[in-house]
């Protein structure tokens, strides 16, 4: 009846932003990403006992309550709906991400928590099952059930039941990837990525723009992967974030996530490669103005000194593709 489970965090190379259906976290659109490694790792344990009269959750310590508790015991139901129980749950969760980041948990969170969840109820569900369940908790989270690299697939049925995650590669095939993050310092209150998806999709015109490229950067992107071309890769990153920035700011009203710092991590990655004299490295950004700089390990080190020049960046990590979520023997309570 207790299971804990490792997941790591993933970020997007192209990028999901936009529901088709807000309640069955479809999307618009397919997205590709790189699992981290357990540099960006969240544990989490989930006891089922009869004994229990509410579920409860305790997030890095603190207990959950409101909105937060709810959205927790809404995705316990749907497992606990094909195990045929009313068991209540305990659950307690950790972030190992670098002291207040900021960055969203809610991909290896909601990985952790099905992963823990399902093995707790002894529930017989394939990867890709797992991955569908994941997705309702937190569409990015689908990603997470896999290391390396990981594909969505957008799908095409109303129910859901082909939109999940597959691996497109392991970790293993590209040893030399990188990703050097700078925590950014924010200044304003963020828009949630579900406000702001909606926002984008119900307000946006370069939006259905957006949804004519996405298939062909995907294609671009599977094929850069498949090559390990990073030159190709990059600019490829580039551009989709990029594209999805443009669109958000193209909602009424628009949406802001980016801020001087990022635009000047943008600048200086774009100098880096002129000096190189080749697409050396990509930034990415989501909801929010952290920067992602994919690179090789041959240039990595000049893309952390650089980013730790930069002011207003409050941190800088290096971070390998990881190996993808697994079970821990030890339990947090
Ligand atoms: O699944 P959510 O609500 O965490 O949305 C993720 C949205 C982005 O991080 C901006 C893009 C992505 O594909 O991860």
């Amino acid at each position: 009846m207790k299971s804990t489970f490792l997941a790591t965090a993933n970020i997007a190379l192209v990028k999901y932003w936009g529901k088709r259906d807000e309640r069955l976290n479809l999307p618009t659109n397919g997205s590709i990403s790189a699992t981290m490694d357990e540099q960006l790792k969240t544990v989490t344990t989930v006891a089922f006992s009869e004994k229990l009269k509410e579920d409860e959750a305790w997030l890095d310590g603190k207990k959950a309550e409101g909105k937060e508790l709810q959205r927790i015991s809404e995705h316990l139901d749907l497992l606990r709906h094909p195990a045929k129980v009313s068991w209540k749950a305990k659950v307690v969760s950790e972030n190992a991400f670098p002291a207040a980041a900021g960055f969203a948990s809610s991909a290896s969170g909601y990985a952790a928590l099905t992963l823990a969840a399902a093995k707790a109820l002894g529930l017989k569900l394939d990867t890709a099952q797992l991955s569908m369940m994941a997705r309702r908790g937190s569409g990015s989270a689908c990603r997470s059930l896999y290391g390396g690299f990981v594909e969505w697939q957008r799908g095409e049925k109303h129910d859901g039941s082909d939109s999940f995650a597959l691996q497109l590669a392991p970790a293993s095939h590209w040893k030399e990837f990188r990703n050097v993050i700078a925590t950014v310092k924010k200044e304003r209150k963020k828009v949630s990525s579900r406000q702001g998806m909606q926002r984008t999709v119900r307000t946006s015109r370069l939006f259905l723009k957006r949804l004519d490229e996405v298939p062909k950067t995907l294609q671009e992107v599977k094929e850069t992967i498949r090559e390990k071309d990073g030159a190709k890769l990059f600019a490829a990153v580039m551009r989709d974030s990029n594209n999805m920035h443009a669109c958000m700011l193209d909602s009424r009203p628009p949406i802001i996530y980016l801020n001087d710092t990022s635009r000047t991590v943008m600048e200086s990655v774009e100098a880096l490669n002129d000096a190189a004299g080749e697409i050396a490295a990509g930034y990415s950004f989501d909801a929010g103005p952290n920067a992602h700089v994919f690179t090789e390990e041959r240039h990595a080190e000049a893309v952390r000194k650089m980013l730790a020049e930069i002011e207003g960046v409050e941190g800088v990590q290096v971070c390998r593709l990881g190996e993808g979520p697994r079970e821990l023997k030890k339990h947090l309570f």
